[in-house]
Formats: structure tokens, sequence, C-alpha cells
């Protein structure tokens, strides 16, 4: 091992339990315990905690709509949280919940700790209050027309069409999000921290916590605008913590969040003999402490989080390692699109390992987002891990078989050959340790073609046909066996499910980082089973079908894939009778009908001559859009549409409640 043993303590950002996870959760789990399960394979200490982000203004509201109580809520999503990330190969060591005792206890404690410096003062704010729910409302729960461009229906915060930010007071007629009515300003006294002064203690740290340049970028810019004190407190009704002191003051979300990775590491500790919860967190530990982010929580993380702990007396972070968001087929995750994948609706067709290696292939250590290509990720697994990877030791582990009853011979062959293999395991290392995934995946396959090289050239299949070579078919395929074992070794902490396969095989119950270097000679194998198998196109197929059917969830920014009730209220759905029905000179697939739509007649053209022969649609009923813009065609103009469903061509099917339908009535 390259250093001596180091004591590691990992997070990833607590998940909100208002919600399921998705493949862009998945990025984060997974980029993070790649990167634990490298440490322990370096037989570093490393210890991976994570807990559900369980409180604040949505939450409270969810709980509240759906009729049951937050906690209710939060548990039942912490489970979903649990067993996904359990079943994509997610191990964290501990995963516990924001609202639990030991978070209670240590906020409570920082925040004490921060009065008693002088850290914490009050101030009367003026905010936006929604007389008819009795609350004040943070500004997401505020809407109204944007005071720059104008655009109707943006948020209190910032214009989504315009980039501008803005007060919610500043917003043309404001609506509550929860009532609908018009919010009052109203008076209230906050809590702030004074993050002002703490400038100089955040540059500092800044320089020697090593964060990618885009961070340091960001933190530059925060500087240069002033860093504004921060709003701590939140008025009843909450659901979070209150405040000690305090009748109907709760502390804000986002001051307990990140002291969640404190408690979910002191429920652990307590739990675990010989773990001590000072040793990580007191302000001169020399443990090392990582968390590990989306690049929209940078200002929590990097100027919050430290000054917090700072003024509090307690360690800072040794590093924030912040990551970019994912798209999926270049774009941002769509529900009408399918493309908003659950993590069990991956889990119920795919495999996960092969996810984890994709987006392993896929990640660096810098802000930039990632795409998961569908079609790239159904070419790139399968070969690189089935075609090249597993490949190895699927045309290896049938000779040692059933020629040498499962037995390595006892020397390599090709011994040059496999030190470059051994050789590469610092340099491999280096880009794990730096996140630099993506350049470490490449290295291992390069490597993983050069075995199949070798492979290629001794042809051992030929070789076995001859009796007098079967001692070189051994050699041959030991050597294969053995690369394939150290790339296996490499690839362990992106791929742990196919390296216990692997194991499973070799007969070993353990692998280190080093075991990559030192060949396995003169043991006996298992039986060889396959160890992956090829994504087949319509598995992923099957999971963009089933994403669609998915209902809408919280997410609010995933709502430009709908259309509003009132947008539906806009369209005039209408029986018509078919009066006429004839086809249209020099368009094969249109007729043109004549429709009794109650009021009036008019002319649409409707695409399904395929489907049917116009003799026999004369008299038949029809749904149609009534208050279609007529549009021109090159036959004529078309007054509405006429709806139907089916895949085309022949497959056409006009929904038409003949019975007791008359031409006009309305359908909705
Ligand atoms: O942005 C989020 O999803 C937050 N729930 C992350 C919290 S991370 C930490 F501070 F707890
Ligand atoms: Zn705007």
């Amino acid at each position: 091992m390259s250093d001596s043993q180091r004591k590691i303590l990992v997070t990833s950002a607590l998940p909100y339990a208002n919600g399921s996870p998705h493949m862009g959760h998945l990025v984060e789990y997974i980029q993070t315990d790649i990167w634990v399960r490298f440490q322990k394979l370096r037989g570093h200490d490393c210890i991976y905690v994570c807990a559900s982000d369980s409180h604040g203004t949505p939450i409270m509201l969810k709980a509240r709509e759906l009729g049951i109580t937050p906690e209710e809520l939060t548990e039942g999503f912490s489970k979903e949280f649990v067993s996904d990330f359990a079943d994509f190969g997610i191990e964290f060591d501990n995963y516990h919940t924001t609202h639990s005792p030991e978070n209670e206890e240590i906020v409570g404690r920082m925040y004490q700790a921060l009065r008693e410096r002088g850290d914490i003062y009050t101030r009367t704010i003026e905010q936006s209050y929604d007389e008819k729910e009795g609350m004040f409302l943070p500004d997401r729960f505020v809407k109204g027309t944007c005071p720059r461009c104008k655009s109707e229906d943006q948020y209190g915060d910032a214009c989504e069409v315009c980039g501008a930010t803005y007060a919610p007071e500043d917003l043309i007629d404001p609506k509550s999000v929860l009532s609908g009515t018009t919010p009052i300003k109203r008076e209230s006294e906050h809590y702030f921290f004074k993050l002002s002064e703490y400038e100089e203690r955040l540059r500092n740290w800044m320089t020697v916590a090593k964060l990618d340049k885009n961070v340091v970028a960001k933190l530059d810019e925060w500087f240069d605008a002033g860093l504004q004190d921060w709003d701590i407190s939140r008025d009843a009704p909450y659901f979070g913590f209150r405040i000690p002191g305090t009748e109907d003051k709760y502390f804000y979300v986002w001051l307990d969040a990140p002291v969640g990775y404190m408690a979910s590491f002191k429920h652990l500790c307590d739990r675990t003999a010989g773990l001590e919860f000072d040793d990580y967190w007191k302000a001169d530990s020399d443990t090392e402490l990582y968390h590990f982010i989306g690049k929209d929580i940078m200002y929590f993380h990097t100027l919050f989080w430290p000054a917090v702990l700072e003024g509090s007396g307690f360690r800072t972070p040794t590093s924030v390692y912040a990551h970019g968001f994912l798209t999926v087929d270049g774009q941002k995750m769509s529900k009408s699109r399918g493309t908003f994948i659950k993590a069990r609706t991956y889990l119920d067709n795919l495999n996960p390992e092969v996810l984890r290696y994709y987006y392993a292939a896929k990640l660096g250590p810098t802000i930039e987002d990632i795409d998961l290509n569908l079609e790239d990720f159904i070419a790139r697994v399968n070969s690189d891990l089935v075609g090249k990877l597993v490949n190895i030791a699927s045309r290896c582990a049938g000779f040692i078989g059933k020629r040498f009853e499962g037995r390595l011979a006892d020397t390599l062959a090709d011994g040059a050959l496999f030190a470059e293999i051994a050789d590469a395991s610092e340099v491999i290392a280096q880009h794990y340790e730096k996140r630099e995934f993506s350049k470490a995946m490449r290295l291992i396959m390069a490597l993983a073609d050069k075995a199949n090289r070798y492979i290629d050239e001794h042809k051992p299949w030929i070789m076995a046909k001859d009796e007098d070579r079967l001692p070189e078919v051994q050699l041959v395929c030991t050597q294969g066996i053995n690369m394939f074992r150290s790339l296996m070794v490499y690839l362990s902490p992106v791929i742990p499910g196919v390296a216990s396969g692997a194991r499973a095989f070799l007969n070993e119950s353990k692998w280190q980082w080093q075991d990559a270097s030192s060949p396995l000679l003169g043991e006996t194998l298992s039986k060889f089973k396959p160890l992956l198998t090829r994504v087949e196109a319509d598995q992923v197929a099957r999971v963009v079908e089933q994403s669609k059917e998915s209902k809408p969830v919280t997410d609010t920014e995933q709502q430009d894939d709908y259309i509003s009730i009132d947008d539906f209220a806009k369209v005039d759905l209408r029986i018509a009778r078919i009066e006429k029905a004839e086809s249209v000179e020099g368009a094969d697939k249109l007729l043109a009908l004549t429709l009794d739509v109650g009021d009036n007649q008019r002319q649409v053209f409707a695409g399904i001559k395929a489907a049917y022969d116009p003799a026999t649609l004369v008299g038949r009923h029809v749904i149609v859009v009534a208050n279609l813009a007529p549009r021109k065609m090159r036959f004529g103009v078309s007054e509405g549409m006429v709806l139907a469903a089916g895949p085309g061509g022949e497959d056409i099917f006009l929904l038409s409640p003949d019975e007791g339908a008359k031409p006009g009535m309305r359908v909705k």
C-alpha cells in the first residue's frame, strides 16, 4: 500500500424523504459508494453515512395533503431509499434520519455554542403570509407574473423564463400556491447567523480544502458579492426542531440537514465499540471528512456548513466533492418521454451493476453534467463488460474446468504481460482517489483489450485439439484467468456483484487492492457460471415505457411536462356525426370528412384512410376537437381534428359512443 491507514468519514447529500429515489439521485450515491469501496479495498478505515432529510415545509404540507404525519411520510420514503440503494449495491455503514434525537441534541448544542460567541442575533423581517392557511410562505409557495419579462406563473424567488431573481412581493399579482389567495405582508422575528464575519476563515478553509476549480470559482463569486448573514429560523407551523428558548420558532431545515451527517455518525458510534464521535468531529481531528454533493447545494456546503462547524467548535470538512446533474438522452429527465426513471423501475428490468459501470465510465471530478444516453448505455456495457471483461474468463474457464479438473498452472506464461497489468495499479488507484473514474475505466478496458489480444494470438481452442500441447493450454488459460482476476480487482468498487461472482469462481473470499499484483497459481477453481448477460434493447424500452406510466411526484421542476387543468379546459371536445366521407385526390392517407358538430357543419381532414372504407363511415359518430384553429392544407382548409387511438396505418380506432350520441354533445 502506498500510504498508511487513513481514517475517513464520507457522506452523500441527505435525500428529502418526500419522493422516490430516481436515476438522478443514483449518480451521487453510486459515485460515493465507488469511492468508499475503493478506500476500503485499499485497506483504509472508511465509513460511509447518510440519512433522510426529513424536515421542512414541503414535507409538512405533503404529509398534510396525504392525511398522515410527517413522521409517517418520511419513514415510508426512508424505507424505500434504504431498499432501493441496497439493491444498487450502495453500502452505507449507517442510514439515519434528521428527525432523530441525536440530531436534535447536536444542533441544539451547536446553536448554543454559536449564541455564546455572539454569532446569532434576531431581527424582525417582513414576509409573505397566507391568511387563509395561517402560515408564512416560503418563496417557492408564492407564484405570479415576473416583474421583468411579464411571464406568468413564476415562482417567488426567480423567473424560469428570463432568469431574473427577486422577492415574492416583487411579483405582479402574487398568489399563494396553497390557497390561491393574495398573500399579505407580515412581520416576524427571525434568528440570523453572522456568516458575514466568516469570510476570512472561509477563504482559508477554501485553500486547504482542495476544491475543484469550478467550485472555487463559484466561491470567489460569492465572496465578491459579499456574504450575507443567514436566516436560520422559521415560524410555526413547521416540521423541524423548535429553537430552544422559543415558543414558535423552528430551525430552518438547511441548518439541521448537514448536522444530520454528524447525527447519523453518532447513531453509528452509539452501536459500535471503539468508534468515537469526537475522534472524527473534534476541532483538531486528524481524520478525513468528505461530503459528496450535487452542484446545486454548494452554497450550503462550502459556506454555511464550514462556518457553522467552525463557529461551534467542530472540525471543518477536508473537502467537498460536487458533481453535475444527470441528463437522459441529452435532455432534462422527463415524465412524458419516460426518462424520469425511478430506481425501482430500473431494478425491475435491468442489472444494477451495469448502471454503476456506465456512470463510472462517465464520471469525473468536476461539476459537469453527465448524460445517460440509452443507446450508448446498451452498446457500452455490452461491449466493455460482456464483450471485453467477462469474455476473458469465459474463453479460458472451460478449458481449465474440463481439461485440468479446475486446476490452474503453477507459473505464468507471460510474466511481462501480467506485470503490465500489475504495474497499472498505482495509476488506476490515483484515478479512483481523484474521482477520475472515467479515466480509470478507460485504462482498465485498454488492459482488457490486451488480455483478449493475448488469447486471440494463442488460440487455446486450437492447441486443445493436440494432446501434446495440453500443458500449453493450461498455461495460456491460467494467464488469461489471472489477467481477468487483476482487472476484476480493479473494477470491484464499481461492479461489486460481478466481482463477488468472480471471487466465487476463483475460490477467494475477499480481495484487497494489492491482490491485483500477485497471481493466483496452482489453485483449484470452482465451476464457471456466467457472470453477466448482455443488456437487450427491449429491457431498456420497457424501463422507458413503465416510466411513462409512473404518477407525477412532488418535484415541481418536472411539472413542465404536463398541461394544467386550465389548459385542458380550453379544449372543446364534442361529438360529431360523419355526414360525408371521401378520398382526397393526391393524398394516400387522408379522408375528407364532413362533420355535423351540432350547430354547424364543417370539413376536417383525417389520416384514417388505411383503416376505414369511407362508405362505412357515414352516419358514425366521432369525437372532435371543435375549437382547433383552422389549418390550411394542400387540399383545402381543415376545421378541427378527429380523435382516434392506435399505432396508425390500419390500426386506427375512432372512439365513438354511437349509441345515444348526438352531434354537438360536449365530451367532458
Ligand atoms: O438538496 C437536497 O436534496 C437536500 N435534501 C440535501 C441535504 S444535504 C445535507 F445538508 F443534509
Ligand atoms: Zn422573467
